[in-house]
């Protein structure tokens, strides 16, 4: 089995300058990527737009999505909008209240999907999280935006952090099995690990962060995706960067 991440796209309306990067292009040329792989799943893990959940961008995202003719799922980032993105990629009997997290079943294996859109989640879904847990009765795996460790990069730590982070790695840590998170959000590629919590962070579709400054910095514009593939009980993950940069910086 083999899924592909994506994250990050912070795709503007159409016209919209944003930074400079041709950010649909660049979703394009790594759309074509991920297809080439043949990935039985694409996960789109947060942030689809460039600043607000945008009713336009997202039918253009899920237009190229159909197009691509891969199945996939789409998470809220902390530039999204859960119920607009629910609405317009017609997954609304997934909203539970105003958040948008859900599990599926791959081939026998759950994969959790969390929405931390405000920046933290709720009791609710912590309730829902510890209930989807206990059910799995091995390594757990949970794509969500944010990282729930401290990642060492000073301007996403201090500034973009997860805020109930306590809370949601108590959850992670009382799983009696390893629990493997794919996370986006801070625009770096990084491996966080703490006790049976490992999380990985995708790059962006956008740019990257520098990791050491405390202020924000952009490290390079070279766009990337993860694959992680499955296969008689080995789980390897890789990220692949585009060759170039495909921006108009
Ligand atoms: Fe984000």
């Amino acid at each position: 089995m083999r899924i592909i991440q994506l994250t990050d796209l912070h795709i503007g309306q159409e016209g919209e300058d944003t930074y400079g990067v041709d950010v649909r292009q660049n979703f394009l040329q790594i759309l074509e990527k991920a297809k080439a792989q043949q990935p039985d799943l694409l996960v789109i893990s947060g942030d689809l737009c460039f600043d607000d959940g945008d009713a336009e961008v997202y039918a253009w995202i899920k237009a190229q999505l159909d197009h691509a003719q891969i199945p996939y799922e789409i998470m809220s980032g902390n530039h999204d909008d859960p119920t607009l993105m629910a609405q317009v990629f017609d997954r609304e009997e997934l909203l539970r209240g105003k958040e948008l997290y859900f599990q599926r079943e791959y081939e026998g294996r759950t994969v959790l999907f969390l929405d931390t859109t405000t920046y933290q989640m709720s009791k609710a879904q912590l309730d829902w999280l510890q209930e989807a847990l206990d059910q799995i009765k091995g390594t757990a795996l949970v794509f969500m935006h944010h990282p729930p460790l401290p990642s060492g990069v000073p301007f996403m730590d201090s500034k973009h952090h997860l805020r109930n982070m306590d809370a949601v790695q108590e959850v992670f840590f009382a799983h009696p099995h390893p629990v493997q998170v794919f996370t986006g959000h801070y625009h770096v590629e990084k491996v966080v690990q703490q006790r049976n919590l490992t999380v990985y962070i995708t790059p962006s579709c956008f740019f990257q962060i520098g990791q050491r400054s405390k202020d924000f910095e952009v490290d390079h514009y070279r766009i990337a995706l993860r694959t992680i593939d499955w296969n008689n009980g080995i789980m390897m993950n890789a990220v692949h960067y585009l060759d170039e940069a495909h921006s108009a910086v």
